[in-house]
C-alpha cells in the first residue's frame, strides 16, 4: 500500500518535471526587514522570462538594475520598456506626493502586476533591492544557471506572493568607510565594495584617502603626491615589531578613475564622501613636501601602524595654503555635500617645540585653559579654517570626535568613533552626528573568540550580536537632541587586512546587523530571528562570490569550561588589583569555571602589566593538591607575553604560606606563535586549605619595539587539583 502509493507520487512528480518546472516562492523575510508587509491570498505573480519591466521618466537604470539582479538570480534578464498606460508586468515609478521623506518605497503585488513606487528615485532603488533579495537562490553555480534554470528545462520562473510592502530608512545617513591607505585596493574592488553597500541599502561610502602609510588620491598641482606619496618601501611585520619586509607597497587611483567610480556609485544611489586626514596622519604627504613638517624631516612613508608624531605644520602658511589646495581639488573631483576633512589622532608633541607653531598660537592670541592646551585650540584653527575653505564651495565638513577637543564651529558634523560619549556631547553641543562607535561598529576588530584561527587582525572583540545590540540613539539624549543623530556607519581599517577577500570577510555579515541597524533601529530586537534572515543574504553572497564569515552559521561549540577543580567558584582574593581596564568581575574571573577566550578585552581575562598577578583561594577545607594549572594569552603586538614563572604556594590559616613548586617558562621570541597556552606546575602532594599563585611577567625583549617596558600579562582559569 505506502510502497504503491510512493511510486504514483514518484512518476506524477517526474511527468510534472517533464513538462513544467514548479515555480519557486520569493520570500519578503530579507535584510533589511521591510516595516510593514501585508500579503493577501490572491494567485501569487508569476515572474518569468518574459515579464517585462516598464519605467517612468528617470527611471531606466533602475529597470536595467532589475533585470540584471533577476539575470543573476533566477537565470534570465527581463526586457525593459518606457512605459505606456497599464500594461501587466512589473512597472517602476516615482511619486513623492504619497511619502513622507526621501527614500521611501512601496510595492503592490498583485496577479498580474508589480509596481514599485518609489518618493524619488533611491525609493525605487532600494523596492528593487527588496524585490532582489527576496528572489530564491538556488545553490547551483550562477555560471550554470541559465542553462540549467531555463534553457533546458522547459518555462520556469519565480512566484511572488500577493500583497503590499511599505518600507522607509530610519536614518538619513547610512554607511561604510573604508581605508585603502594601509594596504591599497584596486579600483574594480572597490566597485565591488560598492556593490555590498547598495546590496544592504546604504547610501555613503566613506573612502578614507590619504594616511601615513600612502597617499591615494591624484592632485594634480602636488604630482609628488602620488609619485612619492602612494608607495613605501616596506612593512612591518605583525604588530609593530621591529622586523620588516622590504616589498614596496601602495598605488592610487587617478582622478579620472574616481570620477568613473563616482558614476558608478551614483548610479546605485550611493554617495561617496573622500576623507583627507588632517592635521595628523600626514606623514606620506610630508615625505613629499619635508617643508611642511614641524621639523623640515627626513619624513618617509610611514613603514609602520599606529600614529605617527610627524604633522603638518600648523603655523606655516604654506603648509595651510597647500592643504586648502588639495581639499580644492579634491572638491573638484568629488561633487559630495559631505567632505571629510579627518582631525583624529593628532600628536601636539612637535607643535609644542615648533617656533612656527608657538607664533601661530601667540598671534591668533590662543590661551590653554582648564580644559585644553592651547595646542588643542591650534588644530581648531586649522579645522575651522578648512570648514570654511569647504563651506564656500557649498559643502559640509565631518571630522571625527576629537574635533571637539577645542572650539570647532558648530556647523562640523561629528563622526564618533571613540565611543558614543563624543557623539552624545557633539549632539547636546547642537552639531549633527554619525554614529561610528569602536565598541560596535569597528569591522577590523576579530569577529569570533577563536582568535587562533582566524586571520590576524588589530584585536577586539566584535561578533554579530554585539553590532546587533547597538542603540544608534543614547537614552542620554533628549527626542530634539536625538535628532541630530544622523546616521550610523561601520569602518574598516586596514592595517592587518591585506586582500579585498579579507575585507569582505571582517565586512560580512556583520554589514547586515549595521544595515538593520541603519535601515530600521528595531526597538524589538529578535536575533535568532535575524540570523535566519542572514541565512538568505548568505545565499546572494555565494551566488556572487562574496567572501564572509560564517561564525553565526556553524556556531562552534568548544570546551568553555574547565572541569570543576579544588578552585573552582571558592573564595577568592587578589594581593594586588589588574589594571583598572582589565578588572571586568575581579578575581572571581579566576575561578568561575570559564576559561579565557578571545581577544585580552574580552572580559574573560584579568589583565596585569609590571607586577605580578598574586592570588589566594580558600579551598574552604583542607584539601591535598598537586597540580597548578592557568591559561594565559599571548598577543606580542599588544605588548601582552606570556608568564616567565608560576608559583605556588600554601597555608593552613591563610596567613603563614610555605612555597611548595616554581616552574620558570621561557620568554617569547617574536618568531613564537600567538595564542591561547596552559601554564601547569605538578608538585609533591600537599594538603592544606589555601593555595596562593603567584603569576610573573617579564619586560619586553629586544626582538620587541617597546624593548624594556614591563609587557602585559593576561591570565584566566586558575585550576587546583
Ligand atoms: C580612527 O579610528 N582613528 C578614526
Ligand atoms: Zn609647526
Amino acid at each position: 500500500m505506502k510502497k504503491s502509493f510512493l511510486f504514483l507520487y514518484a512518476t506524477a512528480f517526474l511527468l510534472f518535471a517533464c513538462t513544467k518546472q514548479p515555480l519557486s516562492q520569493a520570500s519578503y523575510d530579507i535584510i533589511p526587514q521591510p516595516k510593514e508587509v501585508r500579503l493577501n491570498d490572491e494567485k501569487p505573480f508569476e515572474l518569468v522570462p518574459k515579464t517585462l519591466v516598464y519605467y517612468e521618466d528617470g527611471l531606466q537604470r533602475e529597470a536595467q538594475f532589475l533585470s540584471e539582479y533577476v539575470n543573476d538570480i533566477l537565470g534570465y534578464a527581463l526586457n525593459v520598456q518606457a512605459y505606456q498606460g497599464q500594461p501587466d508586468g512589473i512597472v517602476l515609478k516615482m511619486v513623492p506626493e504619497n511619502f513622507g521623506q526621501a527614500e521611501a518605497y512601496e510595492i503592490n503585488i498583485t496577479p498580474k502586476q508589480v509596481t514599485i513606487k518609489g518618493a524619488d528615485a533611491a525609493g525605487v532603488f532600494y523596492g528593487i533591492q527588496t524585490l532582489r533579495k527576496s528572489l530564491p537562490v538556488s545553490p547551483i553555480d550562477s555560471s550554470q544557471r541559465t542553462s540549467q534554470r531555463w534553457n533546458d528545462m522547459g518555462e520556469t520562473g519565480c512566484q511572488l506572493p500577493c500583497g503590499m510592502i511599505r518600507d522607509w530608512p530610519n536614518f538619513a545617513y547610512r554607511g561604510m568607510h573604508l581605508d585603502p591607505c594601509r594596504h591599497f585596493i584596486p579600483l574594480d574592488s572597490v566597485k565591488v565594495y560598492i556593490d555590498m553597500l547598495a546590496m544592504h541599502n546604504m547610501n555613503q561610502f566613506h573612502f578614507h584617502l590619504s594616511e601615513d602609510q600612502g597617499w591615494r588620491i591624484e592632485i594634480k598641482k602636488y604630482p609628488e603626491l602620488t609619485e612619492i606619496g602612494a608607495y613605501r618601501n616596506g612593512t612591518v611585520i605583525g604588530h609593530n615589531g621591529n622586523l620588516y619586509d622590504t616589498i614596496r607597497h601602495g598605488g592610487f587611483y587617478t582622478q579620472d578613475e574616481l570620477r568613473d567610480l563616482i558614476q558608478y556609485a551614483a548610479e546605485r544611489h550611493i554617495n561617496i564622501i573622500p576623507e583627507i586626514d588632517l592635521p595628523g596622519h600626514m606623514q606620506a604627504a610630508l615625505a613629499c613636501y619635508p617643508q611642511l613638517g614641524c621639523t623640515g624631516g627626513p619624513y618617509e612613508v610611514w613603514r609602520r601602524w599606529g600614529v605617527s608624531e610627524d604633522v603638518i605644520c600648523a603655523g606655516n602658511e604654506e603648509a595651510m595654503l597647500f592643504v586648502e589646495d588639495v581639499l580644492n581639488e579634491v572638491m573638484d573631483v568629488f561633487p559630495s555635500p559631505y567632505i571629510h576633512i579627518g582631525g583624529d589622532e593628532c600628536p601636539k608633541v612637535r607643535w609644542e617645540k615648533c617656533p612656527k607653531c608657538q607664533a601661530k598660537i601667540k598671534e591668533l592670541g590662543i590661551k590653554a585653559d582648564d580644559k585644553f592646551s592651547a595646542e588643542d585650540y591650534l588644530q581648531s584653527y586649522v579645522m575651522n579654517r578648512m570648514a570654511k575653505v569647504v563651506e564656500a564651495r557649498g559643502r559640509r565638513v565631518i571630522g571625527w570626535d576629537e574635533i571637539l577637543e577645542g572650539n570647532v564651529s558648530e556647523t562640523a558634523i561629528i563622526m564618533s568613533w571613540r565611543g558614543t560619549e563624543g557623539g552624545i556631547e557633539a549632539a547636546r553641543k547642537g552639531h549633527d552626528v554619525i554614529m561610528a562607535p569602536c565598541s560596535h561598529l569597528y569591522f577590523d576588530y576579530y569577529q569570533s573568540e577563536d582568535i587562533a584561527n582566524e586571520p590576524m587582525c588589530i584585536g577586539g572583540y566584535l561578533p554579530m550580536e554585539r553590532v546587533y545590540e547597538f542603540q544608534p540613539l543614547p537614552e542620554e539624549l533628549t527626542p530634539e537632541q536625538q535628532k541630530h543623530i544622523i546616521g550610523v556607519q561601520a569602518n574598516i581599517w586596514t592595517e592587518y587586512i591585506a586582500s579585498f577577500r579579507h575585507v569582505q570577510y571582517m565586512a560580512m555579515p556583520r554589514m547586515d546587523a549595521l544595515t538593520e541597524l541603519q535601515w530600521n533601529n528595531p526597538q524589538e530586537r529578535d536575533f535568532e530571528a535575524f540570523v535566519e534572515r542572514c541565512r538568505k543574504m548568505a545565499q546572494l553572497y555565494d551566488l556572487y562570490h562574496f567572501n564572509y564569515a560564517k561564525h553565526i552559521f556553524n556556531p562552534q561549540v568548544w570546551a568553555d569550561t574547565v572541569a570543576s577543580n579544588l578552585a573552582t567558584r571558592k573564595p577568592i582574593t587578589l594581593r594586588q588589583q589588574p589594571a583598572e581596564k582589565y578588572t571586568y568581575d575581579g578575581a572571581k574571573v579566576l575561578n568561575d569555571g570559564e576559561l579565557g577566550r578571545g581577544a585580552y578585552n574580552s572580559g574573560r581575562w584579568l589583565g596585569f602589566c609590571g607586577y605580578p598577578l598574586d592570588a589566594v583561594v580558600d579551598l574552604e577545607q583542607v584539601a591535598e593538591m598537586q597540580h597548578v594549572r592557568l591559561h594565559a594569552l599571548v598577543n606580542k603586538g599588544a605588548w601582552i607575553y606570556n608568564p616567565s614563572q608560576v608559583k605556588v604556594l600554601v597555608s593552613d590559616d591563610g596567613e603563614t604560606f610555605r612555597e611548595v613548586a616554581q616552574k620558570d617558562f621561557p620568554i617569547s621570541t617574536w618568531a613564537d606563535k600567538d595564542g591561547i597556552f596552559a601554564f601547569e606546575v605538578e608538585f609533591e602532594p600537599v594538603a592544606a586549605r589555601y593555595a596562593e599563585v603567584v603569576v610573573s611577567g617579564y619586560d619586553l625583549p629586544e626582538d620587541h619595539s617597546g624593548f624594556g617596558h614591563p609587557a602585559w600579562i593576561f591570565v584566566d582559569e586558575i585550576e587546583v587539583w
